[in-house]
C-alpha cells in the first residue's frame, strides 16, 4: 500500500541473518525453520508472534537492556531475553506464560514510576511504543509512587530547529545512541552517568545544536518514547494519513512517508522499505522541506514588456498566451533557431521528457540543454565511450559487498549523507578507503572512519593522477589479465597499456604536477588493484574540469584494468548532485540527444519520434547553454523557456550570463521562487514544488522511484500542465491527463524504460532501475554484468593536458568549490529553512600558511579575485585545505561563487570548469567594500538597464525622436 492511513512499520525487532545454513525451532507450539543466527524474538516475530520489547528495533544490533522481551526456553534455566538470544536447533521457545507476564509487568512498572503520566497531552499519545507495551502486557497500575528520586523534572532541550529533546521522558533504552552510531555513523550521543543517574548526552555535554549532530533525524525515529520528537509533530498533533514519495534533494532519492493532516505535511518520515534509503535519511530530506509552503513562493503568474519595469499580475491564460506570441514573434522575426529552453534536474522524468519535446517539435529547434551540462554531463560522454551506458553501474547496497573504495572529488558526508552513512558502515567492518581530494573530506579522518590514503591531488590536475595510479597497476603487473582479454577490445587496450606505461606518467614524474607524493599513489594504486572488490565513487570534483570528461575515462579504465566490473561490491558510481540529474539527461535534454541517449541525426531514431509525434525534426544538434548565451550576445538568439533552474547563479561567469540573458527579448521562467534568473525575464510562471505533483525522479542509481502529489498545486497547476498548456498554445497539441500518461510514451520511444509505468513501479515496491524492458522486466540492477552495453570495453588514452586555469604570480591560489550538508546547491530551498542555522554564508577555506601570508585572520572579509570578476567571503582559516588552495561553497547569492568562476570548460562537453579557478585573495578594510559587493547583484543589474537606457537614447535620437516609447528594446542588428 503507498497510501496508508498512519500505522508503524512493522519491526521484527532484530536484523535479518544472512545465513543459508536452517535451524527447526518450535515457538508456542509452532514448529518452524528459520537463518541460523536469527534471534529468538525475530523468529517469532516471522511466526507473527510479537514479543513485547522496548530496546529492540530490527535495525540496530540487539542490545538488551530493557528485559521486557524476556521468554522460556525448555532445557534453560531462568529467563533470557529474546533479542539477544539466537536460535539453536531442536530449540522449543514459550513466550506468553504466567510468569513471564508477572516480569514483564514488574519491568513495565518500574519505567512508568518514572515516566510522567501525562499521555493525554503527550505529543506521542497514540503513536508511543512505552504506551502501546504498558498496554501489551496489562500493566495496570503502578505501586511505587512518584515520591523519591526521579527524573520528571529534567530539563528539556530545545536548541535543534526541529527536534526536542526531553529527558524527563527518556527510559535509556540507547537505541537513540545505537541509531547515530549504526545507522547515521556520527557518534554524536552517549549515555552519561550510571544506573539511575544514566542519561543521553550529545558531544561533550553540549545541547544537540552544539554538539557533532547532524541532524539527521535517525535517533528521533528510533526513540520509542516521545522524549526524542519533532517539533512539527509537537506543534500540529499527529498525522492523519501518509502519502510515499522521494525526496526532491539529492541524488540518492530517499524515500519517504509524508505523513500529513490534510493538506498539511506534519513530518517526513523516511520510509522503511525505500530501496535506495533503506529507512534513513538527512537533515534536508527530513527536516527541511518548509520552503514548499514558504511565504516567498510565487503564486501568480507575471508577466511585463521589458525587465526595467514592475511586474504584472496576470491569470494564467493571459501569461501562457502572451508567452506564445512573443515566442512566435520572435522566431518570425530572427528565425526559427532564436529561441529554446532549458530543463531542470529538479523536475520530474515526465516534466523534463516534456520541456524537450516541447522545444524539438512546438519550437521547431534542438536547442534546449539542462543543468546537467554545468555538472555531470562529462559522466554522459565519459561512460558512454568507455562502457556504453551514460550511468553508473550499481545500487547503493552493493557498497556493503566492497573491499576498497576510492571517493573522489566528492564529499558524501556534505552532498549524499544517506549513502555516505552506509559507505560508513562498510569502512567500520573492515573496507579499505583512499580519498583522491584536494581536501581533507570528513572521511579522511571521521568517527571510527579513517582513509588509508588520501592523495590531495593539485585541483586540475586528476587525469595525471589516475594515469599514474594506471601506470603502477600496469607496470607491476597488477592487471586483471583475464577479465580485459574477455571483456575489452584487445586494440584499444594495448595501446593504453603502452601509453600508461611510459616513464612520464610514473607517479615520480607526475609528483611535481599531482603535488601527491609519489610513494602515496604506488601504495594507493597497489590497495586498490589487489584488496578484492573495489568501488570508485566520483563527484563534480572529477567533471568540472577541462578534462572532466578524460578523468571519468580513466576512472573507467581504472575499473576495467582491474576487473571491478559487473558484479556486487564494484563499479564505477557518479554520485550525482541534483535529485533528478541522471533522469533530465535520460529524457533527452541535451541539444544532440533523443531521449535514451539516441544521437538526434540517426535517421531511425529521429523518424520514430517524427512519427510519433506528428512532427518534422531538425537532425542537426542545436545550441548548448554556454553556445546559448554566446548567440544571445551576438544577436541571434532571443528567446528562452527555463524551467526550474537559477542559471545566472548556477553557470560560471554570472557578469557574462547576466549580459546574455539582459540581451534578450523573452525569457520566460517558471520557478516557485522569484530567482535572480527571474530578474531578466518577460515572463513568470509560478512553479510547484514536488509534493505537489505526480512522476518520477531516477537517481544516482538509475533507479525511477514514484514522486506522489501530497497536496494540490500553489499556483493552480503543475510544471507539467504548464508545459502542456504552453505547447497547445504554440499550435502543438499536447494532452495528457495524467503523468502516467508521459512516461508511457517514455517507454514507448525509449528502449531502456520500455517495460517502466507508474504500475509496474508501484508492483515492485515503489521503484525500478533502468534498463527494465523484454531483457530485464523487473529493471537492472547492476550493469555490465556479463558484457559492457556497447558490447566490449574501450580503453581510452588520457593524456593529461594542464588547465588554463593556473595559478600566475598575479593569481596565485586555485579556488575549488562545493557543498555543505545542510545547504543545497544555489540554497533557494535550504536557505528558506531553518537550515541557515548552520550555515548562514559562505565561507572562504584558506589555509593558515597563505591566511598569514596575507594578514588575513578567522572571520575577517577577503575579497577573492579572479580574471573574471571580484567577490567577497568571510574567512575560515583551516587546514582543511592545502597551501595554495582556497575553498567555498554557492550556496549563497550574496557571495556568489559564480561571480569569479570562469568560462574555461570541459573539453567534450562544455562543463564548466568549476573546480579551478586562479584567483587572489586579500584582506578587505573597509566595510563598505564588501556590504557594496554584497549587493553585487543589483550592481549588475543596474548597470546593465543604465546601458540599455543609454542605448536606447541613442536608438531614439537617431531615428525616432517623436516616439521614444516605441522604440524596440533592442533592435536587430544589436
Ligand atoms: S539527529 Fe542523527 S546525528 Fe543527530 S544525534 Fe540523532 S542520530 Fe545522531
Ligand atoms: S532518548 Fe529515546 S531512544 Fe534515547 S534512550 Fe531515551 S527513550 Fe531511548
Ligand atoms: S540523502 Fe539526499 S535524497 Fe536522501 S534525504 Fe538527504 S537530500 Fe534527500
Ligand atoms: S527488547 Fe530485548 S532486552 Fe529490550
Amino acid at each position: 500500500m503507498l497510501e496508508t492511513v498512519i500505522k508503524r512499520d512493522r519491526d521484527f525487532g532484530t536484523p535479518a541473518s544472512t545465513s543459508t545454513q536452517q535451524v527447526s525451532v518450535t515457538i508456542d507450539g509452532t514448529e518452524m525453520k528459520v537463518p541460523a543466527g536469527t534471534s529468538v524474538m525475530r523468529a517469532a516475530a516471522e511466526a507473527g508472534i510479537n514479543i513485547p520489547k522496548l530496546c529492540a528495533s530490527d535495525n540496530l544490533e540487539a542490545f538488551g537492556s530493557c528485559r521486557l522481551c524476556l521468554v522460556q526456553i525448555e532445557g534453560r534455566k531462568g529467563y533470557p531475553a529474546s533479542c539477544t538470544t539466537p536460535v539453536e536447533e531442536g530449540m522449543v521457545i514459550w513466550t506468553e506464560t504466567p510468569k513471564l507476564h508477572e516480569l514483564r509487568r514488574g519491568v513495565m512498572e518500574l519505567y512508568i514510576s518514572d515516566h510522567p503520566l501525562d499521555c493525554l497531552t503527550c505529543p506521542a499519545n497514540g503513536d508511543c511504543e512505552l504506551q502501546d507495551m504498558a498496554g501489551v502486557v496489562g500493566l495496570r497500575n503502578v505501586r511505587y509512587g512518584f515520591d523519591g528520586a526521579n527524573h520528571l523534572n529534567d530539563t528539556a532541550d530545545v536548541s535543534n530547529p526541529y527536534f526536542a529533546y526531553d529527558p524527563s521522558k527518556c527510559i535509556v533504552c540507547s537505541r537513540c545512541v545505537r541509531a547515530c552510531d549504526e545507522v547515521q555513523g556520527t557518534f554524536a550521543l552517549t549515555i552519561t552517568g550510571r544506573g539511575f543517574d544514566s542519561r543521553i548526552t550529545a558531544g561533550q555535554n553540549d545541547s544537540f545544536l552544539e554538539s557533532d549532530c547532524v541532524s539527521c533525524g535517525a535517533c528521533v525515529q528510533a526513540c520509542p518514547t516521545s522524549t526524542l520528537i519533532e517539533k512539527s509533530v509537537i506543534d500540529m498533533g499527529q498525522a492523519e494519513h501518509s502519502v510515499i514519495t522521494t525526496c526532491a534533494y539529492c541524488g540518492v532519492g530517499c524515500a519517504f512517508k509524508a505523513e500529513m493532516k490534510g493538506q498539511e505535511v506534519v513530518r517526513m518520515v523516511p520510509w522503511k522499505d525505500g530501496q535506495a534509503n533503506r529507512g534513513h535519511s538527512c537533515v534536508k530530506g527530513r527536516f527541511a522541506w518548509g520552503y514548499a509552503t514558504h511565504e516567498d513562493r510565487m503564486l501568480k503568474p507575471m508577466i511585463r514588456g521589458d525587465i526595467s519595469e514592475p511586474w504584472r499580475e496576470v491569470s494564467w491564460d493571459e501569461a501562457i498566451n502572451y508567452a506564445a506570441s512573443e515566442l512566435r514573434r520572435i522566431q518570425a522575426k530572427y528565425g526559427r533557431d532564436s529561441i529554446g529552453g532549458i530543463t531542470s534536474s529538479r523536475c520530474t522524468n515526465e516534466e523534463t521528457y516534456l520541456v524537450q519535446k516541447l522545444v524539438r517539435a512546438a519550437f521547431g529547434t534542438n536547442n534546449v540543454d539542462t543543468c546537467a551540462r554545468v555538472c555531470h554531463s562529462p559522466t554522459g560522454y565519459g561512460l558512454k565511450t568507455t562502457l556504453g551506458e551514460s550511468a553508473g553501474t550499481q545500487t547503493f547496497d552493493s557498497v556493503m559487498f566492497t573491499d576498497v573504495v576510492i571517493i573522489m572529488g566528492a564529499n558524501p558526508s556534505a552532498a549524499h549523507p544517506v549513502f555516505a552513512s552506509r559507505l560508513k558502515r562498510r569502512l567500520r567492518q573492515g573496507a579499505k578507503l583512499i580519498v583522491i581530494d584536494p581536501r581533507q573530506i570528513e572521511f579522511v579522518d571521521a568517527p571510527h572512519v579513517k582513509a588509508d590514503y588520501h592523495l590531495p591531488v593539485r585541483p586540475g590536475t586528476n587525469t595525471a593522477l589516475l594515469t599514474s595510479m594506471a601506470h603502477v597497476i600496469a607496470t607491476e603487473g597488477l592487471i586483471d589479465e583475464a577479465f580485459v582479454a574477455e571483456r575489452c577490445e584487445a586494440k584499444a587496450f594495448q595501446q593504453w597499456r603502452d601509453f600508461v606505461s611510459l616513464p612520464e606518467n610514473s607517479p615520480e614524474a607526475m609528483e611535481p604536477v599531482t603535488g601527491v607524493p609519489a610513494a602515496d599513489l604506488r601504495g594507493a594504486a597497489r590497495l586498490f588493484a589487489t584488496q578484492g572488490n573495489g568501488s570508485i565513487y566520483y563527484g563534480l570534483g572529477v567533471t568540472e574540469h577541462s578534462q572532466g570528461s578524460t578523468t571519468v575515462m580513466a576512472i573507467a579504465n581504472l575499473a576495467m584494468a582491474t576487473g571491478n566490473l559487473g558484479k556486487e561490491g564494484v563499479g564505477v558510481n557518479p554520485l550525482r548532485g541534483q535529485n533528478n540529474v541522471q533522469g533530465s539527461c535520460d529524457m533527452g535534454s541535451f541539444p544532440h540527444e533523443l531521449p535514451g541517449y539516441r544521437h538526434i541525426s540517426d535517421d531511425t531514431v529521429r523518424h520514430q519520434f517524427e512519427q510519433d509525434w506528428g512532427v518534422t525534426l531538425q537532425p542537426e544538434p542545436g545550441l548548448r547553454i554556454p553556445n546559448m548565451f554566446d548567440a544571445a550576445l551576438s544577436g541571434s538568439f532571443k528567446g528562452l523557456y527555463c524551467q526550474g533552474e537559477d542559471i545566472v547563479q548556477s553557470d560560471p561567469n554570472t557578469q557574462h550570463v547576466a549580459k546574455a540573458l539582459a540581451s534578450m527579448e523573452c525569457i520566460i521562467v517558471q520557478d516557485i521562487f522569484l530567482n535572480e534568473t527571474a530578474k531578466y525575464a518577460h515572463v513568470f510562471l509560478p512553479g510547484s514544488s514536488f509534493l505537489e505533483k505526480d512522476g518520477t525522479f531516477t537517481n544516482a542509481e538509475r533507479r525511477v522511484s514514484r514522486v506522489r502529489k501530497v497536496m494540490e498545486p500553489k499556483g493552480g497547476m503543475a510544471d507539467w500542465e504548464v508545459t502542456c498548456a504552453l505547447s497547445n498554445a504554440l499550435g502543438y497539441p499536447m494532452n495528457y491527463s495524467h503523468p502516467s500518461e508521459i512516461m508511457d510514451e517514455i517507454a514507448r520511444l525509449t528502449p531502456t524504460f520500455e517495460g517502466v509505468s507508474f504500475k509496474k513501479i508501484d508492483e515492485l515496491g515503489g521503484s525500478v532501475q533502468w534498463p527494465c524492458n523484454a531483457d530485464a522486466p523487473d529493471g537492472t540492477p547492476i550493469m555490465h554484468v556479463d558484457e559492457f552495453v556497447r558490447g566490449k570495453g574501450r580503453f581510452m588514452i588520457t593524456k593529461y593536458v594542464p588547465s588554463d586555469e593556473r595559478s600566475t604570480r598575479k593569481y596565485p591560489l586555485l579556488l575549488t568549490t562545493g557543498r555543505i550538508l545542510s545547504q543545497y546547491n544555489v540554497g533557494a530551498q535550504t536557505r528558506r529553512t531553518p537550515n541557515v542555522m548552520w550555515h548562514s554564508e559562505d565561507l572562504l577555506e584558506i589555509h593558515p600558511q597563505d591566511a598569514e601570508d596575507r594578514g588575513i585572520r578567522e572571520g575577517e572579509m577577503v575579497a577573492v579575485q579572479s580574471r573574471a570578476g571580484e567577490t567577497v567571503l568571510r574567512a575560515n582559516v583551516t587546514e582543511r585545505v592545502q597551501p595554495g588552495v582556497v575553498y567555498t561553497t554557492f550556496h549563497f547569492p550574496e557571495s556568489g561563487a559564480n561571480v569569479v568562476t570562469t568560462d574555461s570548460t570541459d573539453w567534450a562537453t562544455d562543463c564548466p570548469e568549476y573546480k579551478v579557478t586562479a584567483v587572489q585573495a586579500r584582506l578587505v578594510t573597509a566595510p563598505s567594500q564588501w556590504q557594496a559587493k554584497w549587493s553585487r547583484f543589483s550592481d549588475i543589474q543596474l548597470s546593465l538597464l543604465e546601458q540599455r537606457k543609454r542605448e536606447q537614447d541613442a536608438d531614439v535620437a537617431q531615428a525616432a525622436p517623436a516616439a521614444p516609447q516605441a522604440a524596440p528594446v533592442l533592435s536587430p542588428q544589436e
